[in-house]
C-alpha cells in the first residue's frame, strides 16, 4: 500500500487522477493539498472535497489549501474553456460537508512527512509552489519522503504554454527549479509521454457499460467532465472525441513505474529569461552540474495499458464481462 499526498490544482485531469487514487487498492491517500493553476486554491479544495465524497473511498481524506500565487507573487489561472468556470468542466458535483483543514498545504506536507517516517510519496499535478514552500520551512524534507512524482515539464515534446514549457512548470518556474535541485527522489511524467496517451469516447462508453454498480455516479461524472474536455481538445488540437492524459499518468506511474521508461538527468528550470521561462535545462546540453541528484524523466509509456488501468478501478473486471477493446 503506497501512502500518498496529491498536490493538485484540481481541474478536469486532476479530478481523474484523484478519483483513480481514491479507488485504487494500492494507495492510501493521506491527504490532498491544493494550489492555484487551473483555478484558485480554494476552488481546487472545494472540488477535491466533492470528489472525495463522490469516490465513496470509505476513509477520511483531509484537504489542505495551499498557495494562491507563485513564489514571485503571480496569480495566473487557466482560461475557462480548458477546465470550465469551476475547474471541473462546469459539472455540478454534490457539495461535501467536510471542510478544509486550518493547516496550510506546506505545513500539512511537512507534518505528514514526519509522521510517515520515509513512507510518504508526494504526487504533484499542478505547480510545485506548495512543495517549494515546504522546502523553505524544512530544507531536510527530501530526506524524509520516499519519492515525488510530478506531472510536469517536457524534454523533447513541444511545450503547451510556450514553445519550450509545460504549464505546471511554467506557472511557477522558480518553485520547480528549487524542487528539481533539492535532492528529492523525483520522477517526472511530462508532455513527452502525456501527449502520447489518449482517452477516447470508446473508453468512456466501455466505462459506462461495464462500470461497477457502486461506481455509476463516478462513471457519470467522468462522462460529463470528459465531454467538456473533449470539446477543448477538438477546438485547440483538432482531436475528434478524445483527449490527452496528463495528471492521471503521474498517479499511474507512482503506482507502477514499470509502465514507463525513464531517462536520468541532472536538471534545473529556467525562470529568469522570459522567452525560455519554464524550460527544463539538463546536463545533456545546458547545465553540467555533477554535484546534483539525478531526476527520472519518463520518456516512453505503455499508454494503452495506462488508460486501461485508469478505468479498471471503476469497472467490473470479471473475465468475459469486460470488453478488452
Ligand atoms: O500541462 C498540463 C497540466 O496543466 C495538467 O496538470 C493540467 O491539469 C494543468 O494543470
Ligand atoms: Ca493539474
Amino acid at each position: 500500500m503506497k501512502r500518498i499526498i496529491i498536490d493538485a490544482d484540481t481541474g478536469v485531469d486532476d479530478s481523474l487522477a484523484i478519483l483513480y487514487a481514491l479507488r485504487s487498492p494500492n494507495f492510501h491517500v493521506e491527504g490532498i493539498t491544493t494550489c492555484f493553476g487551473n483555478n484558485n486554491a480554494e476552488q481546487s479544495a472545494d472540488n477535491s472535497l466533492r470528489l472525495i465524497k463522490l469516490s465513496g473511498c470509505g476513509y477520511e481524506v483531509p484537504v489542505a489549501v495551499g498557495a494562491n500565487e507563485s513564489l514571485e507573487g503571480v496569480f495566473e489561472s487557466a482560461p475557462a474553456f480548458i477546465h470550465g468556470d469551476n475547474g471541473i468542466g462546469n459539472v455540478e458535483l454534490p457539495e461535501s460537508s467536510q471542510k478544509p483543514l486550518e493547516e496550510s498545504a506546506s505545513d500539512f506536507i511537512i507534518r505528514k512527512a514526519e509522521e510517515l517516517k520515509g513512507e510518504l510519496i508526494i504526487i504533484t499535478t499542478g505547480r510545485m509552489t506548495n512543495l517549494a514552500l515546504a522546502l523553505r520551512k524544512d530544507p531536510k524534507l527530501p530526506g524524509k519522503v520516499k519519492k515525488v512524482v510530478s506531472m510536469g515539464g517536457t524534454l523533447n515534446a513541444p511545450g503547451n504554454i510556450t514553445p519550450y514549457a509545460e504549464a505546471n512548470i511554467y506557472g511557477d518556474a522558480m518553485a520547480a527549479d528549487i524542487v528539481f535541485k533539492a535532492g528529492f527522489n523525483l520522477m517526472l511524467a511530462g508532455l513527452d509521454v502525456t501527449m502520447k496517451t489518449f482517452i477516447t469516447d470508446r473508453d468512456v462508453e466501455n466505462l459506462c457499460t461495464y462500470c461497477l454498480e457502486e461506481c455509476r455516479p463516478i462513471a457519470g461524472y467522468i462522462k460529463d467532465v470528459l465531454k467538456f474536455y473533449f470539446e477543448f481538445h477538438r477546438v485547440s488540437m483538432g482531436m475528434a472525441n478524445a483527449c490527452v492524459v496528463h495528471d492521471p499518468l503521474a498517479v499511474l506511474i507512482a503506482e507502477d513505474p514499470s509502465l514507463g521508461m525513464f531517462k536520468m538527468v541532472r536538471a534545473g528550470v529556467e525562470y529568469e529569461n522570459e522567452a525560455f521561462k519554464g524550460m527544463i535545462k539538463t546536463d545533456n546540453g545546458f547545465v553540467p552540474d555533477l554535484d546534483r541528484e539525478e531526476i527520472a524523466v519518463c520518456v516512453e509509456v505503455d499508454s494503452v495499458k495506462a488508460v486501461r488501468r485508469l478505468f479498471s478501478v471503476f469497472q467490473d473486471m470479471t473475465p468475459g464481462r469486460y470488453n478488452k477493446s
